[in-house]
């Protein structure tokens, strides 16, 4: 597997074997970051937060410093830092490498962001199917409490996810870490005010917290230099199979999907690319012909796509769309939590219309996917909408074959 970075904010450390060790991370210039975060004010580290344009990589895209100075505005006895590591999205392995061969950045950043906050212990909530992870995040955890980068002040724990794909849903996540069933919370109120067990909490994505050391070290502008229009900084992309030369890539935001697919993929292995799945099966998907799109946030919401969490899946011209739409779907059935009835009971509905030789009706169809989009509690049914919406949009011609 390929391991790239034209920039390297996040991958430094991997392109040069891995820091499992706290010797080693040390030795490549890690910790300086934390030692300058506690010569700094909490007000100045959101700034320069604020200032490096820096937005949530688990998916949503939401800016981080607004997040930080939310739980940091909050007067309360006890606030959490939870790392959201569960990365479910098929086809992305960004956070499993992070966590893997370079845990202490993830460490320094969650102690980084607990100065900034006022929080006094944190959570790295890992997906159950990283047991690599895992292994090295406790061994690092255990190095970093020796060494005093962790202790009462603030302190973190590791959490095995409960094998779902819903737990990475961030309040689905919280009720998992408090030992609840793993169903989505309803807002108001916002986890930056009523989180985990209902205390303020910052919950950021793994490779949003793995670019704060080097935002501390080099500033928020020097970071906002990086990427383009919104979309600042550098973004982990997850090449998927069928590619030429499938792996993990930094880039910088603004890079064209045709660069992604041709230069850093090196193309597909197999026949012609009929579609791109960039931010998982909850977000658009795109056809070859919009290739010149630059990656960026609201340039692909533009198109009824999203950066999403970056794992980047082609098809080739040998799968038909209603193959992919019965596999979105199952997965989409196989992991709802079950909370909403149009998400629960409407998916595996929508799966089987799309089935070899099924019966299949438009009205329905679309009834279905205006029921999902518009009573769904959180992202998963809204996203599965996303999805059939790009459909209609960028390959309604096929869909039309479908229902003939
Ligand atoms: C169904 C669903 C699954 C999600 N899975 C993940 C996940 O595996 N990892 C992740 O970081 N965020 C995931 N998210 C997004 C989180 O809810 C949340 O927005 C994110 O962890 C916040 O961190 P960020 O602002 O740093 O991106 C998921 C969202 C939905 C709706």
């Amino acid at each position: 597997m390929a391991v790239q970075a034209r920039q390297t904010v996040l991958l430094g450390n991997l392109l040069a074997g891995g820091a499992r060790t706290l010797e080693q991370y040390c030795k490549r210039g890690g910790g300086g970051a934390l030692a300058r975060a506690h010569s700094m004010a909490p007000e100045s580290l959101i700034e320069q937060i604020e200032a490096s344009g820096l937005r949530g990589r688990g998916g949503a895209g939401f800016p981080t410093g607004r997040k930080w100075r939310a739980v940091a505005a909050e007067a309360a006895s006890q606030k959490f830092v939870v790392a959201n590591g569960d990365e479910g999205d098929p086809g992305a392995f960004s956070d499993r490498f992070l966590m893997e061969d370079d845990p202490f950045r993830l460490i320094e950043a969650m102690a980084i962001a607990a100065h900034a906050v006022g929080a006094s212990r944190g959570v790295i909530y890992l997906r159950k199917e990283y047991p690599a992870a895992a292994q090295s995040l406790d061994s690092a955890l255990r190095e970093a409490r020796s060494a005093g980068w962790l202790g009462d002040s603030f302190d973190i724990e590791l959490t095995l996810g409960q094998g779902s794909y819903i737990c990475g849903e961030e309040t689905a996540m919280l009720n998992s870490i408090e030992e609840r069933r793993p169903e989505v919370r309803p807002r108001p109120p916002q986890i930056t005010a009523q989180g985990l067990f209902r205390k303020p909490t910052l919950v950021n994505n793994v490779e949003t917290l793995c670019a704060v050391p080097w935002i501390v070290e080099h500033g928020g502008a020097a970071y906002a230099e990086l990427g383009f229009s919104h979309s600042r900084g550098t973004k982990l992309l997850s090449l998927n199979s069928l590619f030429r030369r499938p792996g993990l890539y930094e880039v910088e935001f603004g890079i064209p999907l045709r660069s992604v697919v041709e230069d850093l993929g090196g193309g597909l292995h197999r026949g012609q690319l009929k579609a791109l799945m960039v931010g998982g099966p909850l977000a658009g998907l795109l056809p070859p012909r919009l290739l010149d799109t630059p990656l960026g946030h609201e340039e692909m919401q533009a198109l009824g796509a999203a950066v999403g969490h970056g794992g980047v899946i082609a098809f080739a011209d040998d799968t038909s769309l209603a193959e992919i739409v019965e596999q979105v779907f199952r997965f989409g059935a196989y992991e709802s939590c079950g909370k909403c009835t149009p998400c629960h009971l409407g998916t595996p509905v929508i799966e089987r219309m799309f089935a070899d030789g099924a019966r299949r009706d438009l009205a329905r169809y679309r009834d279905l996917i205006h029921a999902l989009a518009a009573t769904s509690l959180c992202g998963h049914g809204r996203g599965l909408a996303e999805f059939a919406h790009s459909l209609e949009r960028h390959f309604a011609g096929e869909l039309a074959t479908c229902f003939a």
